[in-house]
């Protein structure tokens, strides 16, 4: 069965073919179908907007679809940025270190103690059969005062996992994979293929 990634980027296909590809489904990238299509992320939950990038990539090839949304949130901004991470002061001219230095910034008077965070990973798959199957990962840490650490990529160097004691910018990708929302996610999604009868090769 194919099965179209509602994203761009050849990093999440690798990703997400490791748990696909342990079922009958082929994950190919919209771009390798000819298929170009951004689709406004005007959910206001990590749920709507994945499910809105799996309906709009299901529709337009009529294939199962498949797309995932994640982003970090503050306790004490009452979870932002969340669903807007990507676009964190809504300023073109950032990049993500500038998005990452404005949320330092913006929790300055946070205290220490008070500093919780989580990012957040959902993935959708939507078949043209109305079938949806979602799952939720979650890692849960602290935000630094400094950024930390070489890996990873946007807020990875703020983003403090206790259990480890590194920033997840400090981790390994394998370690990170193995304790990281998008991991949790997969490994949730994993389990609902398998509930909703696909079959385990
Ligand atoms: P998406 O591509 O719409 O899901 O946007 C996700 C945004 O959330 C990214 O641009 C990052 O800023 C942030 N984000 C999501 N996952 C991670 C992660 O694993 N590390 C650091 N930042 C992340």
């Amino acid at each position: 069965m194919k099965v179209v990634l509602a994203s761009k980027n050849r990093h999440k296909l690798v990703e997400i073919s490791k748990i696909t590809e342990k079922f009958d489904m082929e994950l190919v990238l919209q771009s390798e179908l000819g298929v170009d299509i951004d689709v406004e992320e005007t959910g206001t939950t990590f749920e709507e907007n994945s499910f809105l990038k799996a309906e709009a990539v299901m529709k337009a090839t009529g294939l199962p679809a498949l797309a995932d949304d994640s982003g970090i949130a503050v306790d004490a901004l009452n979870g932002e940025p969340g669903v807007y991470s990507a676009r964190y002061g809504f300023d073109e001219s950032l990049d993500d270190w500038g998005r990452l230095e404005l949320l330092l910034k913006n929790t300055e008077h946070v205290p220490d103690g008070a500093r919780q965070a989580q990012f957040v990973c959902v993935i959708t798959m939507v078949t043209p059969d109305g079938q949806t199957i979602q799952a939720r990962g979650e890692i849960h840490g602290e935000l630094t005062r400094e950024p930390r650490g070489e890996n990873g990529f946007g807020y990875d160097p703020i983003f403090y996992y206790p259990p480890l004691g590194m920033t997840t910018a400090e981790l390994s990708p394998e370690v990170k994979n193995s304790v990281s929302h998008r991991g949790n996610a997969l490994k949730i999604f994993y389990e609902k293929l398998k509930e909703a009868g696909y079959a385990d090769k």
